[in-house]
């Protein structure tokens, strides 16, 4: 076994001090070490988009970033993200259109959705599509998840 390194960051406001395997990966650290698991794990190869996360503001694909090299990030997960309260309008929207089914692909999406609201207030319909190309959904056929995006763009937009 590799020799383990200790990591110190920031996990939904709070100090995490941890020690790693070099290989483990961010998602799996989330949810195996520090038991978030509303990140979830599907392809493994930086493809479904099922395992984003926040690092330092950005969205990345948790499961082709090692933990150990979030060493002195800010990480912020769909755990953290919902208990804000910075996406309620968005959950709400999701739930109302039936934008999930099984819910497996959702706080990657919802992270996703978020991240697009947050650079461009009034996005297409192909920019959401294009935004949430990288996440996929075995269950709904992106069109409500699409619906429920612009919703909240034109809900926001109002306010
Ligand atoms: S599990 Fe990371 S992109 Fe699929
Ligand atoms: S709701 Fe099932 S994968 Fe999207």
């Amino acid at each position: 076994m590799s020799e383990r390194c200790d990591i110190r960051l920031t996990v939904n406001g709070e100090t995490v001090i941890e020690a790693v395997e070099p290989r483990t990966t961010l998602v799996d650290f989330l949810r195996e070490q520090l038991a978030l698991t509303g990140s979830h794990v599907g392809c493994e190869h930086g493809v479904c988009g099922a395992c984003t996360v926040r690092v330092d503001g950005v969205i990345v694909r948790g499961c082709l970033m090692l933990a150990a090299q979030c060493d002195g990030a800010k990480v912020e997960t769909i755990e953290g993200v919902s208990d804000s309260g910075q996406i309620a309008d968005l959950q709400d929207a999701f739930e109302r259109r039936n934008a999930l089914q099984c819910g497996f692909c959702t706080p990657g999406m919802l992270l996703t959705a978020q991240d697009l609201l947050s650079s461009n207030a009034a996005p297409s319909r192909e920019k959401i599509r294009e935004q949430i190309s990288g996440n996929y959904c075995r269950c709904t056929g992106y069109q409500a998840i699409v619906d429920a995006i612009e919703s909240v763009a034109q809900a926001r937009g109002r306010k």
